[in-house]
């Protein structure tokens, strides 16, 4: 992601971090805790994580942890986000050898190898790089061992911004499908918001 586009992400967080919305789920760029929520809910129930390595990109707070950590025993956590008051708060607040957390660009560093590789609401900002869908889509299929999901807003009901992108669930779907056929759509827990399951083998969940 270009540096500029990146840098207008940061701000947008930053600005809501100092408005006065200082909420989590505000920060983080949610209207609603709801509405992390359910998102969170369609990505726990898409794949088995019980037992599993989950990598998390644009993990913002590091929320997801919690929210998986309540039903399944996660090997292992990695949350990656170039926020750093997100992960300073999200380390004070669960920092263990089971959960860390790395400041990065997910565009630019290089993807560990993970059972699961996980982005929710991160991949929804606007860029200059006309790929860069494509790209992070193909990148976390490399490193994922078993799975990746990630969440977009929907172009037929979510007004575009400045900031944001949404796309259209069907275009997506056919990319992903140039890389695996086990693709899932997932679209019946919100109205403006749409989860794609990409698997490598036939894992249940
Ligand atoms: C809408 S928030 C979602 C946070 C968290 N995943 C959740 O669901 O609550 C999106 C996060 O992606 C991060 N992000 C966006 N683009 C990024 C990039 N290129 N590199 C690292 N983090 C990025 C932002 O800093 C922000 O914390």
């Amino acid at each position: 992601m270009h540096i500029v586009d990146r840098l207008k992400v940061y701000r947008f967080h930053r600005n809501r971090c100092h408005s006065g919305q200082n909420l989590n789920h505000k920060m983080q760029g949610w209207s609603t805790e709801e509405e992390q929520r359910i998102r969170f809910n369609a990505i726990a129930n898409s794949a088995e994580f019980s037992h599993k390595r989950v990598l998390d990109l644009g993990c913002g707070l590091g929320e997801l942890y919690d929210y998986l950590s309540q039903r399944d025993h996660l090997t292992f956590y990695l949350g990656i986000d170039q926020h750093w008051l997100f992960l300073r708060k999200a380390k004070k607040r669960i920092g263990t050898s089971r959960c860390r957390f790395r400041f990065a660009d997910i565009s630019r560093t290089s993807l560990p190898d993970f059972d699961i590789i996980v982005a929710s609401g991160s991949l929804n900002y606007r860029t200059r790089q006309t790929d860069y869908l494509e790209c992070m889509i193909a990148r976390m299929y490399d490193a994922a061992r078993e799975a990746i999901i990630f969440n977009l807003l929907d172009k037929n009901v979510f007004s575009e911004s400045n900031l944001l992108q949404a796309y259209d669930k069907e275009t997506v779907v056919s990319y992903c499908r140039t890389l695996t056929p086990n693709v899932t759509l997932i679209d019946n827990y919100s109205a403006s918001d749409f989860t794609i399951v990409l698997k490598k083998t036939n894992t249940a969940g």
